[in-house]
Protein backbone atom coordinates (compact mmCIF):
# COMPACT_ATOMS: atom_id res chain seq x y z
CA UNK A 1 0.00 0.00 0.00
CA UNK A 2 1.38 3.12 -0.82
CA UNK A 3 1.44 6.69 1.35
CA UNK A 4 -1.38 7.95 -1.06
CA UNK A 5 -3.69 5.04 -0.58
CA UNK A 6 -3.59 5.17 3.13
CA UNK A 7 -4.13 8.97 3.15
CA UNK A 8 -7.60 8.92 3.30
CA UNK A 9 -10.55 9.18 0.66
CA UNK A 10 -13.32 11.32 2.98
CA UNK A 11 -12.89 13.73 4.91
CA UNK A 12 -10.87 12.39 7.87
CA UNK A 13 -7.95 14.05 6.49
CA UNK A 14 -8.86 17.37 7.51
CA UNK A 15 -9.98 16.81 11.57
CA UNK A 16 -13.51 18.95 11.84
CA UNK A 17 -14.26 19.35 8.68
CA UNK A 18 -16.47 16.89 6.47
CA UNK A 19 -15.51 17.47 2.65
CA UNK A 20 -17.94 14.73 1.67
CA UNK A 21 -16.93 12.51 -1.35
CA UNK A 22 -13.49 13.68 -3.17
CA UNK A 23 -14.22 15.11 -6.65
CA UNK A 24 -10.80 13.35 -7.74
CA UNK A 25 -8.79 11.15 -5.12
CA UNK A 26 -5.79 10.92 -5.16
CA UNK A 27 -5.16 8.10 -6.77
CA UNK A 28 -6.97 9.38 -9.88
CA UNK A 29 -4.79 12.69 -9.63
CA UNK A 30 -1.62 10.88 -10.19
CA UNK A 31 -2.86 8.67 -12.60
CA UNK A 32 -3.47 12.17 -14.56
CA UNK A 33 -0.42 13.35 -14.15
CA UNK A 34 1.14 10.01 -15.50
CA UNK A 35 -0.67 10.38 -18.77
CA UNK A 36 0.19 14.37 -18.97
CA UNK A 37 3.59 13.18 -18.03
CA UNK A 38 3.65 11.07 -21.03
CA UNK A 39 2.61 13.28 -23.36
CA UNK A 40 5.28 16.12 -22.29
CA UNK A 41 7.97 13.66 -22.09
CA UNK A 42 6.86 12.61 -25.83
CA UNK A 43 6.04 15.85 -26.70
CA UNK A 44 10.09 17.32 -25.89
CA UNK A 45 11.61 14.43 -26.32
CA UNK A 46 14.42 16.05 -28.25
CA UNK A 47 14.27 19.61 -26.54
CA UNK A 48 15.79 21.19 -23.44
CA UNK A 49 12.64 22.17 -21.98
CA UNK A 50 11.69 24.62 -19.08
CA UNK A 51 9.69 24.15 -16.73
CA UNK A 52 7.93 27.06 -14.53
CA UNK A 53 5.55 26.58 -11.74
CA UNK A 54 3.45 29.50 -10.26
CA UNK A 55 3.05 29.38 -6.59
CA UNK A 56 1.46 28.65 -4.15
CA UNK A 57 -1.11 26.56 -6.14
CA UNK A 58 0.99 24.78 -8.50
CA UNK A 59 3.19 22.98 -5.64
CA UNK A 60 2.21 19.84 -5.12
CA UNK A 61 1.14 19.49 -9.35
CA UNK A 62 4.00 20.86 -10.32
CA UNK A 63 6.53 18.38 -8.03
CA UNK A 64 4.24 15.50 -8.92
CA UNK A 65 4.57 16.56 -12.61
CA UNK A 66 8.27 16.98 -13.06
CA UNK A 67 9.07 13.57 -11.34
CA UNK A 68 6.52 11.75 -13.54
CA UNK A 69 8.71 13.13 -17.01
CA UNK A 70 11.24 11.22 -18.32
CA UNK A 71 13.42 13.65 -19.79
CA UNK A 72 15.79 15.93 -18.33
CA UNK A 73 14.31 19.59 -17.63
CA UNK A 74 15.36 22.47 -15.70
CA UNK A 75 12.91 24.16 -13.12
CA UNK A 76 11.44 27.69 -11.89
CA UNK A 77 8.93 28.95 -9.86
CA UNK A 78 7.23 32.50 -9.39
CA UNK A 79 5.23 33.42 -6.70
CA UNK A 80 1.93 35.56 -7.77
CA UNK A 81 -1.13 36.20 -6.20
CA UNK A 82 -4.23 37.71 -7.92
CA UNK A 83 -4.01 41.92 -7.73
CA UNK A 84 -6.42 43.28 -4.78
CA UNK A 85 -7.16 46.27 -7.08
CA UNK A 86 -8.28 43.86 -9.83
CA UNK A 87 -6.84 46.33 -11.87
CA UNK A 88 -8.05 45.25 -15.49
CA UNK A 89 -4.20 46.09 -16.98
CA UNK A 90 -2.49 44.05 -14.10
CA UNK A 91 -4.90 41.53 -12.52
CA UNK A 92 -2.32 39.25 -11.19
CA UNK A 93 0.60 40.92 -8.98
CA UNK A 94 3.95 39.22 -9.15
CA UNK A 95 5.25 38.65 -5.50
CA UNK A 96 8.32 36.88 -6.81
CA UNK A 97 9.73 36.42 -10.01
CA UNK A 98 11.60 33.56 -11.90
CA UNK A 99 15.50 33.55 -11.88
CA UNK A 100 15.87 32.20 -15.06
CA UNK A 101 16.67 34.80 -18.39
CA UNK A 102 13.64 32.41 -20.82
CA UNK A 103 14.66 34.30 -23.86
CA UNK A 104 15.14 31.34 -26.50
CA UNK A 105 13.61 28.65 -24.64
CA UNK A 106 11.37 26.46 -24.61
CA UNK A 107 8.62 26.69 -21.70
CA UNK A 108 5.84 24.98 -20.02
CA UNK A 109 4.03 26.99 -17.93
CA UNK A 110 2.35 24.54 -14.58
CA UNK A 111 -0.69 26.17 -12.93
CA UNK A 112 -3.07 24.76 -10.53
CA UNK A 113 -6.55 25.87 -12.86
CA UNK A 114 -7.49 27.90 -15.26
CA UNK A 115 -11.23 29.56 -14.52
CA UNK A 116 -11.56 32.97 -15.98
CA UNK A 117 -8.45 32.45 -17.96
CA UNK A 118 -7.13 36.11 -16.53
CA UNK A 119 -4.33 34.89 -14.55
CA UNK A 120 -2.64 32.24 -17.55
CA UNK A 121 -3.28 34.56 -20.22
CA UNK A 122 -1.45 37.68 -18.44
CA UNK A 123 1.12 34.94 -17.66
CA UNK A 124 1.41 34.23 -20.60
CA UNK A 125 1.82 37.30 -22.73
CA UNK A 126 4.23 38.58 -19.84
CA UNK A 127 6.70 35.58 -20.69
CA UNK A 128 6.18 36.08 -24.71
CA UNK A 129 7.52 39.17 -24.08
CA UNK A 130 10.95 37.65 -22.92
CA UNK A 131 11.16 36.15 -25.81
CA UNK A 132 11.36 32.19 -24.89
CA UNK A 133 11.52 29.89 -28.56
CA UNK A 134 8.24 28.23 -27.52
CA UNK A 135 5.82 28.59 -24.82
CA UNK A 136 2.77 26.40 -23.88
CA UNK A 137 0.60 25.97 -20.47
CA UNK A 138 0.13 23.17 -18.56
CA UNK A 139 -2.88 22.75 -15.95
CA UNK A 140 -3.89 20.71 -13.72
CA UNK A 141 -7.97 21.69 -14.07
CA UNK A 142 -9.94 23.29 -16.18
CA UNK A 143 -13.39 24.95 -15.22
CA UNK A 144 -14.70 26.33 -19.07
CA UNK A 145 -18.10 27.50 -17.40
CA UNK A 146 -16.23 30.11 -15.92
CA UNK A 147 -13.91 31.39 -19.17
CA UNK A 148 -13.98 35.51 -19.51
CA UNK A 149 -10.90 35.35 -21.81
CA UNK A 150 -10.63 32.69 -24.90
CA UNK A 151 -7.97 30.88 -23.67
CA UNK A 152 -6.93 26.61 -23.63
CA UNK A 153 -4.49 25.31 -22.27
CA UNK A 154 -2.04 22.80 -23.92
CA UNK A 155 -2.49 20.26 -21.54
CA UNK A 156 -4.99 19.43 -19.60
CA UNK A 157 -5.69 17.25 -16.23
CA UNK A 158 -9.50 17.31 -15.35
CA UNK A 159 -12.12 19.56 -16.56
CA UNK A 160 -14.78 20.32 -13.43
CA UNK A 161 -17.90 21.72 -13.36
CA UNK A 162 -18.33 25.15 -11.72
CA UNK A 163 -17.80 24.79 -8.37
CA UNK A 164 -15.13 25.74 -5.88
CA UNK A 165 -12.78 23.10 -5.29
CA UNK A 166 -9.92 22.98 -2.86
CA UNK A 167 -7.04 20.31 -2.12
CA UNK A 168 -4.16 19.20 -3.65
CA UNK A 169 -2.49 23.01 -3.99
CA UNK A 170 -6.28 24.36 -4.31
CA UNK A 171 -6.68 27.08 -1.47
CA UNK A 172 -9.51 28.82 -0.10
CA UNK A 173 -8.51 31.81 1.92
CA UNK A 174 -5.23 29.88 1.62
CA UNK A 175 -6.12 26.84 3.40
CA UNK A 176 -6.88 23.43 2.48
CA UNK A 177 -4.01 23.37 0.23
CA UNK A 178 -2.87 20.01 1.74
CA UNK A 179 -5.57 17.97 1.41
CA UNK A 180 -4.12 14.62 -0.25
CA UNK A 181 -7.18 14.71 -2.71
CA UNK A 182 -9.40 17.04 -4.37
CA UNK A 183 -12.91 18.38 -3.08
CA UNK A 184 -15.48 20.38 -3.74
CA UNK A 185 -15.33 22.89 -0.67
CA UNK A 186 -18.99 22.96 1.06
CA UNK A 187 -20.76 25.79 1.13
CA UNK A 188 -21.10 26.08 4.42
CA UNK A 189 -17.24 26.50 5.20
CA UNK A 190 -17.25 29.17 2.10
CA UNK A 191 -19.43 31.51 3.89
CA UNK A 192 -19.03 30.90 7.78
CA UNK A 193 -14.78 31.66 7.56
P1 LIG B 1 -8.35 32.73 -13.15
O1 LIG B 1 -9.77 33.12 -12.83
O2 LIG B 1 -8.30 31.73 -14.29
O3 LIG B 1 -7.50 33.92 -13.38
O4 LIG B 1 -7.78 31.97 -11.89
C1 LIG B 1 -7.15 32.68 -10.87
C2 LIG B 1 -6.76 31.83 -9.73
O5 LIG B 1 -7.93 31.60 -8.96
C3 LIG B 1 -6.20 30.44 -10.00
O6 LIG B 1 -4.83 30.43 -10.28
C4 LIG B 1 -6.48 29.75 -8.68
O7 LIG B 1 -5.44 30.01 -7.76
C5 LIG B 1 -7.75 30.44 -8.23
N1 LIG B 1 -8.94 29.58 -8.40
C6 LIG B 1 -9.83 29.59 -9.41
N2 LIG B 1 -10.79 28.66 -9.22
C7 LIG B 1 -10.48 28.05 -8.04
C8 LIG B 1 -11.09 26.99 -7.28
O8 LIG B 1 -12.12 26.38 -7.63
N3 LIG B 1 -10.46 26.68 -6.12
C9 LIG B 1 -9.32 27.28 -5.68
N4 LIG B 1 -8.73 28.26 -6.37
C10 LIG B 1 -9.30 28.65 -7.53
MG1 LIG C 1 -5.30 30.56 -5.38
Amino acid sequence: MTDYETSGEGGEAMVGIDFGKPLFTSEEIQRKIHELGARISADYADKDLLVIGVLKGALFFMSDLLRSLRISVCMDFMHVTSSASKDKGHPVRILADMKQDIKGKHVLLVEDIVDSGVTVDYLKKMLLDRGPESLKVCVLLDKPDRRQVQIEADYAGFRIPNKYVVGYGLDYQDRYRNLPYIAVLPLEERQGR
